[in-house]
C-alpha cells in the first residue's frame, strides 16, 4: 500500500501539563496537537522534498499572511541551509499575499485578497505558494485561479496543515505537512481573531478561550 505522503495525527494525544505553554493561554487550550519540535522536524523533510524537486533554477515563494508567516520562515530557512549544504541550490525571491476568510472559528464564505505586491513579476518562473492551513480548499482554489493572470511557469502549493474532513473540495496541496482532525486549531501563527499567533505549539482551542477572544 502505497504510504501518504505527510503524517496523519488522529487525535489530541498530548497533555498541556507535558509542555509549556505561556500563562495568557493556559486556560484558553484544551490539548497539543502539535508539539513545536515536530512541526520543525517536518517542516526540514518538506525543505528537501521541495529541494529536491527543482533544479538549480530560482523558485518565488508567495508566502500567504498572516498565518503562513512562521511556516514560510522557517521552511526558507530550511531550503536555505540545503543551498549552502548540497551541490545544487535553488535562488529564492520571497513575496507576500494577505488572504482573509475567518471569523471567530467559522469561514466567512468569501475569501479576500486584501493587497500584496505587483505579482506581474512572476510571469515566466516557478512559484511556491506557502500557506498554513488548507481546510476546506476553498480559499486556495481561488487564489491558484488570481495567480493564472500572471502566467508563472509552474505553481505548487506547500500546507504545513490540511484538515481531515470532505465538506471541502478535493482539493490537496502538493507538498503537506500534517493531517489534522476537524478542530478549530491555534498556535504557531493560525490565530483566532489574531489571538495565539504567538504561541509556538499547535493546540486545540478551548470552550473558554472561544468565549474569551470571541467578537460578534
Ligand atoms: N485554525 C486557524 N485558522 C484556520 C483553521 C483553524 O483550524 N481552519 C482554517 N483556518
Ligand atoms: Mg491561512
Amino acid at each position: 500500500m502505497a504510504e501518504e505522503n505527510y503524517i496523519k495525527i488522529t487525535e489530541s494525544m498530548y497533555s498541556l501539563q507535558h509542555f509549556t505553554i505561556p500563562k495568557h493561554y493556559e486556560e484558553a487550550v484544551e490539548s497539543v496537537i502539535l508539539p513545536h519540535g515536530l512541526i520543525m522536524n517536518r517542516i526540514e523533510r518538506m525543505a528537501r522534498d521541495i529541494h529536491e524537486c527543482f533544479n538549480d533554477e530560482s523558485l518565488k515563494i508567495l508566502c500567504i499572511l498572516k498565518g503562513g508567516y512562521q511556516f514560510c520562515n522557517d521552511l526558507t530557512h530550511y531550503i536555505k541551509a540545503l543551498n549552502r549544504g548540497s551541490g545544487k541550490s535553488i535562488q529564492l525571491g520571497i513575496d507576500f499575499l494577505r488572504v482573509k476568510s475567518y471569523k471567530n472559528d467559522q469561514s466567512s464564505g468569501e475569501v479576500n485578497i486584501i493587497g500584496g505586491d505587483d505579482l506581474t513579476h512572476l510571469k515566466d518562473k516557478n512559484v511556491l505558494i506557502v500557506e498554513d492551513i488548507v481546510d476546506t480548499g476553498r480559499t486556495m482554489e481561488r487564489l491558484l485561479k488570481t495567480l493564472e493572470k500572471y502566467q508563472p511557469k509552474s505553481v505548487k502549493v506547500a500546507a504545513l496543515l490540511i484538515k481531515d474532513h470532505n465538506r471541502g473540495t478535493g482539493y490537496k496541496p502538493d507538498y503537506i505537512g500534517f493531517q489534522v482532525p476537524d478542530k478549530f486549531i491555534v498556535g504557531y501563527a493560525l490565530d483566532y481573531n489574531e489571538f495565539y499567533r504567538d504561541l509556538n505549539h499547535i493546540c486545540v482551542i478551548s470552550e473558554s478561550g472561544k468565549k474569551k477572544y470571541s467578537i460578534s
